[in-house]
């Protein structure tokens, strides 16, 4: 088989630039080792810049996000038991975000990739990279997990394939710098059918830990933990995860958190990681491949858009006029954004967690930087312009 772009990937990432380069008349394939039911039923995160809805919205891709999506204009920072909003949208000149699952956005970019013609090959097994730096590099792969070995021969490929993909080891050690911060703890994730219980994000710092109040539909709330770095879902009942909840969450103003019916638990270890450069020869990689945020600033499906829009701009100008200059430059132009991203994601982190040496001075570090960023004008500026996403050209 051949293709002008070889994406390794059915996450956001790699449907979205499947879904731009089809747009410019750019022909690629996607190959991807989950099935289709997977990638559209994995939990993930769901808050989107305005930036990515504009994007969806403008490419043909956002019509079911305006009609289910939930737009916010605030979040609450809850601290010493009282809550405080901060009004992003005034405080930005109008912006807000958008409250979409992840696999909503996926299952938008599948069924207009398939309605447009495209190829994913899904359930491959055995993925690997060839030849990156020639001008004719290869993936290989199985068909259906242990079938035929098949190979597709590229102009480019393009490693969306997450963080434990197969794409970015193929990056010779040699060439390839790597950060990485790991946090002490976990983050405890439950689906709830429940009804909200605010209409806003509320993210909490208490004595007892981090908590989080998001949702997913009016009828459906997504509510998250800190829990110990060596925690098991089994350590965690469904009425040990309310009172908890409802513990980290209290105000002196009586706050009522609505419960309800759990019916999916889950627990992700924050990260923070940046692989730098984020190319090799003919290999681009894009979205958790190349770096991962811990989840409290829900910057890392925005990232991974903000990634593919470079290179799909990039990959459009080699493709008209032979111009290599903006594909060369992929990683500068890329990794600018993506160290604000970190700085931010790490910033709210630190700001919003128990660390296991967090002692009563930084307590007050933390309380102090909270009333800050809630009193000030330029400070609550400051986090709602991060939060809602600064300009994709940034
Ligand atoms: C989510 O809805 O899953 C979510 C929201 C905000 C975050 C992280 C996760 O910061």
């Amino acid at each position: 088989m051949r293709t002008q772009v070889g994406i390794i990937g059915a996450g956001p990432a790699g449907l979205m630039l499947s879904h731009l380069l089809h747009l410019q008349g750019i022909e690629s394939v996607i190959i991807e080792k989950r099935t289709r039911e997977e990638i559209e039923g994995t939990i993930k995160a769901g808050v989107l810049e305005q930036g990515v809805v504009d994007l969806m919205k403008e490419t043909g891709v956002g019509e079911r996000l305006m009609r289910e999506g939930q737009f916010h204009k605030g979040i609450e920072l809850r601290f010493n038991g009282k809550g405080h909003r901060i009004d992003m949208h005034e405080l930005t000149g109008g912006k807000y975000v958008t409250v979409y699952a992840q696999h909503e956005v996926i299952k938008d970019l599948v069924e207009a990739r398939l309605k447009a013609g495209g190829e994913i090959i899904f359930n491959v097994g055995d993925v690997s990279l060839h030849d990156l730096d020639t001008n004719s590099p290869k993936i290989r792969y199985r068909k259906d997990k242990n079938g035929d070995l098949q190979e597709i021969d590229c102009d480019f490929i393009v490693g969306a394939d997450g963080f434990h993909g197969p794409s970015r080891p193929s990056i010779p050690a040699s060439v390839r710098k790597e950060y990485q911060k790991i946090y002490p703890f976990g983050w405890l994730g439950i689906l709830a059918e429940a009804p909200q219980s605010s209409a806003e994000l509320i993210y909490a710092n208490h004595e007892r830990g981090f908590a989080l109040v998001s949702t997913r539909t009016p009828e459906i709330q997504r509510l998250y933990l800190q829990v110990d770095l060596n925690d098991t879902i089994a350590n965690w009942s469904d009425d040990r995860i309310w009172s908890e909840l409802h513990a980290r969450l209290e105000t002196h103003d009586g706050f009522k958190l609505i419960e309800g019916t759990i019916f999916e638990k889950d627990i992700v270890w924050p990260r923070s990681y940046i692989c730098d450069p984020m190319q090799y020869g003919r290999l681009f990689i894009a979205g958790d491949a190349a770096h991962t945020v811990p989840p409290t600033g829900a910057k890392g499906l925005n990232l991974a858009v903000a990634d593919v829009q470079v290179l799909s701009r990039g990959l459009d100008a080699f493709y008209k006029s032979g111009k290599t200059d903006l594909l060369e430059r992929y990683t500068e132009t890329c990794l600018r954004r993506v160290w604000n991203s970190e700085r931010f994601s790490w910033y709210m982190t630190s700001m919003l967690h128990r660390f296991h040496d967090t002692t009563p001075f930084e307590q007050q570090m933390q309380l102090a930087e909270l009333n800050y960023v809630t009193s000030s004008r330029a400070a609550a500026t400051s986090l709602s312009e991060n939060y809602v996403g600064l300009p994709m050209e940034w």
